[in-house]
């Protein structure tokens, strides 16, 4: 069993990138959020605003752990969860992590701000400034790939994957 995690900022089309990997690649698609919704009984906002943060945190890490006895897939993971020192070692152990980068304006425009995205309430615009710049290091550092997804489509961020992985993925 190896996987193929996507792992980046809010709208770096994890979800989207995630969908062509895993045809092309004939494995599932596993979309970490849904688990952890499914598995809740409830959305992630709805997480973030009754239980908290570290509540969804403690889900997140579950919900990964469990990729372990799961047949190869694609994973998109939520933004978040590469800022726990576990979860990283274990994305690092358990497959091939590719980061997706995307800049905070990008990023914005792309998913509109907090109606869907809790983390980004307020001022939508300085919280992913903020969050992104925290957290590009811990991406870059887990990631065995970063690619810059501004001005180019799925499709083509799909593809410099697959080129990517081909070579290195034993799934
Ligand atoms: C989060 C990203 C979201 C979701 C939650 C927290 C984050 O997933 O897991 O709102 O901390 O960046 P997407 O990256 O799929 O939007």
């Amino acid at each position: 069993m190896s996987h193929v995690y996507l792992v980046g900022f809010m709208g770096s089309g994890k979800s989207t990138v995630g969908r062509i990997l895993s045809e092309k690649l004939a494995v599932p698609l596993v979309d970490l959020d849904a688990r952890i919704e499914d598995e809740a009984g409830r959305c992630v906002s709805e997480i973030f605003a009754e239980e908290g943060e570290p509540v969804f945190r403690s889900r997140e890490h579950d919900a990964l752990l469990k990729m372990e006895g799961e047949e190869s897939s694609v994973v998109a993971c939520g933004g978040g969860v590469i800022l726990s020192d576990e979860n990283r070692a274990f994305l690092k152990r358990t497959g091939v992590v590719i980061y997706l980068g995307i800049t905070a304006a990008e990023a914005l425009a792309r998913v509109g701000g907090a109606e869907t995205r809790p983390l980004l309430a307020g001022d939508s615009g300085a919280m992913a400034a903020t969050l992104l710049q925290a957290r590009e290091t811990l991406y870059r550092a887990v990631a065995d790939v970063s690619i810059d997804t501004v001005g180019k489509t799925p499709d083509q961020v799909a593809n410099e994957a697959l080129a990517f992985i081909e070579d290195r993925w034993d799934g």
